[in-house]
C-alpha cells in the first residue's frame, strides 16, 4: 500500500470505519482512490450524530415577547409594514431561494416534488407555480428580483431538465440559478458507513441547511450583498401558497432591523408534523423539528413553522465568514445499501441532515410573523390526508376565490387555481407602485 493509502486506512480504522478498509482491499486498482475519498469525511462527528439518542435538551417553552400580529385586523401597522416591504421591492433589494433538494419519499411521486402538477393545465407543476410568482413580482415591481433554486444530486438532473424544457418558465432577466447542495454519508445505527455498491458510499442530501454552504461556496452571498440585495427569502417547493415577496414579511425586516423573519401559523392539532417554535433558557427562539420532540412536551406549543424565512444577506455572509456551521440532525430511515452478505438490501440506517432554521439562534433579532394558514400554507407531503395534493388544490381554490371576492371581481372560473392572474399581489398588499 502506498503511503497515502496507508494513512487513509489508518484514519478510517481510528474512526471506527475499519470495514471500509476491508472493502477497499476487494476493489483492486480502485482501492486507493476509494480509501482517499472515504477518509476525507469527518467520521467522528458523523458517527456521533448518527448515534445521538436525543437532541440537546431544550426547554420547550412557548415563545414570548414576539410580534404575534396577524396580517388580518392590523390596519395601521400592516399598512406601514407593507409600505416598507414595497420600498425594498421597488429598489430590487430582494432575492428568493426555492428549496427543492428533498427526495420527497412520503409523497410517492416519481421525480422531484417540483414536477408534481397543481393544474389546472397539464404542465402547471409546482416549479411553474413558484416561477409564476417570481414573474408576477418582477412585473409588478419592475425589478429583476433574482431567483435561485436549491437542488441536490437526487433532484438536479430532473430539475434542470424540467426548467430547460419549460424555457425556465419564462424567467429570463435574469434566468433562475440552480444551486446544488451537498450530500452526507448514510450510516448504520452503530455509526458505521453504509455502502451503496462496490467502491461507493451510500449518501443522501445534506438537508436544506446545505443551502447555507451552497450559497456561500458559490459566491452568491457576496454577489447579492454587492448588488445591494438586502434580503433573501426561502420557501419550500411543496407549498404552492408560499409568498416569497410578501411586502409585510419584508416590512418586518426593515421595521425591526431583523436578521431573520419567519412565518408561523397556529398548529392545526397537537400532532401536526411541523417545526415548533420554542424559547430556550437564554430567551432565544428556535424552531425544533417535530420528529425530535417528545409528543407530550410538544402538545401545548401553539405555533408551527411554514418554512418561509427572510434572511439578511449581509448577516448570512457575516455568519459564514465567522465560521458558523449548522449542526447535524439524524433521521432513522431505511437506506438502500449493501447488506452484511454484500448484496443490495434495505438496511435500517441513519440519514444526517442540516436545517436552515438552525441559523436562528445565531441571530440577535429574529421576528416571527403569524399568518392565517388558509392564506399561505398548503403543504403537499403525503399521498392522502390533510397534507395531500388534493387538499392543497382545494386550499388554493379557496384562496383564489377570496382574492376575487376582495377585489370585487366576482366568482372565478372553475377550477380556480391561478392566484397569479391577480398580478402577484394580495388584496391587502397595498397598491402597486405607480398605481393611482
Ligand atoms: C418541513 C420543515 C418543518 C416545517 C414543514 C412545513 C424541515 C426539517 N422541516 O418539514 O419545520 O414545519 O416543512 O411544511 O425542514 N429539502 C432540500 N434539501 C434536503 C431536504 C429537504 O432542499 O436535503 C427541501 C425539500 O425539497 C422541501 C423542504 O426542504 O422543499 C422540506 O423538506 P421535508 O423533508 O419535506 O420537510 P418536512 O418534514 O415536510
Amino acid at each position: 500500500m502506498a503511503d497515502a493509502a496507508r494513512e487513509a486506512a489508518a484514519r478510517l480504522i481510528a474512526a471506527g470505519q475499519a470495514h471500509l478498509v476491508a472493502h477497499a482491499q476487494g476493489l483492486g486498482a480502485g482501492g486507493p482512490a476509494f480509501l482517499a475519498a472515504a477518509a476525507a469525511w469527518p467520521w467522528e462527528a458523523l458517527s456521533t450524530a448518527a448515534q445521538a439518542t436525543a437532541p440537546a435538551r431544550l426547554e420547550l417553552r412557548p415563545p414570548r415577547g414576539l410580534t404575534w400580529r396577524r396580517q388580518v385586523g392590523e390596519g395601521g401597522l400592516r399598512a406601514r409594514l407593507a409600505r416598507l416591504g414595497l420600498g425594498l421591492l421597488a429598489h430590487g433589494r430582494v432575492a428568493t431561494l426555492l428549496l427543492a433538494g428533498g427526495q420527497g419519499t412520503r409523497l410517492g411521486h416519481a421525480g422531484p416534488k417540483g414536477t408534481v402538477e397543481l393544474g389546472p393545465d397539464p404542465g402547471r407543476t409546482l416549479y411553474r407555480v413558484h416561477a409564476e410568482r417570481v414573474l408576477a413580482a418582477r412585473r409588478r415591481h419592475a425589478r429583476p428580483l433574482p431567483a435561485f433554486v436549491l437542488v441536490s444530486p437526487s433532484t438536479e438532473a430532473e430539475t434542470r431538465a424540467a426548467y430547460a424544457e419549460a424555457g425556465d418558465y419564462g424567467l429570463r432577466t435574469p434566468p433562475p440559478r440552480i444551486l446544488v447542495q451537498g450530500v452526507l454519508p448514510c450510516l448504520d445505527r452503530e455509526g458505521r458507513a453504509l455502502l451503496a455498491g462496490p467502491g461507493r458510499l451510500a449518501t443522501a442530501p445534506d438537508g436544506h441547511g446545505g443551502a447555507f454552504e451552497a450559497l456561500a461556496r458559490a459566491g452568491v452571498l457576496e454577489e447579492l450583498v454587492a448588488q445591494g440585495v438586502d434580503v433573501l427569502t426561502t420557501l419550500q417547493v411543496d407549498n404552492p401558497l408560499a409568498r416569497p415577496f410578501d411586502p409585510v414579511l419584508l416590512g418586518w425586516m426593515v421595521e425591526r432591523r431583523a436578521q431573520v423573519v419567519t412565518k408561523v401559523v397556529r398548529r392545526r392539532d397537537p400532532a401536526e408534523p411541523v417545526g415548533l417554535l420554542v424559547r430556550d433558557v437564554r430567551g432565544r427562539h428556535h424552531v425544533v423539528e417535530y420528529s425530535e420532540v417528545d409528543p407530550e412536551a410538544a402538545a401545548p406549543l401553539p405555533y408551527g413553522s411554514i418554512a418561509v424565512h427572510a434572511f439578511s444577506t449581509r448577516w448570512l455572509l457575516e455568519q459564514w465568514a465567522a465560521g458558523t456551521r449548522l449542526p447535524l440532525h439524524r433521521a432513522l430511515k431505511t437506506v438502500e445499501a449493501l447488506g452484511p452478505d454484500g448484496r443490495p438490501a434495505p438496511v435500517e440506517g441513519v440519514k444526517l441532515e442540516r436545517f436552515l432554521f438552525d441559523l436562528f439562534p445565531h441571530a440577535e433579532r429574529v421576528e416571527f410573523h403569524e399568518v392565517p394558514r388558509e392564506w399561505e400554507f398548503a403543504p403537499i407531503k403525503t399521498a392522502s390526508g390533510p397534507d395531500s395534493l388534493v387538499r392543497a388544490r382545494l386550499m388554493v381554490e379557496a384562496e383564489v376565490r377570496r382574492w376575487h371576492r376582495e377585489r370585487g371581481l366576482g366568482e372565478p372560473e372553475a377550477p380556480a387555481l391561478r392566484p397569479l392572474e391577480l398580478d402577484g399581489a394580495e388584496p391587502h398588499d397595498g397598491p402597486a407602485p405607480g398605481a393611482a
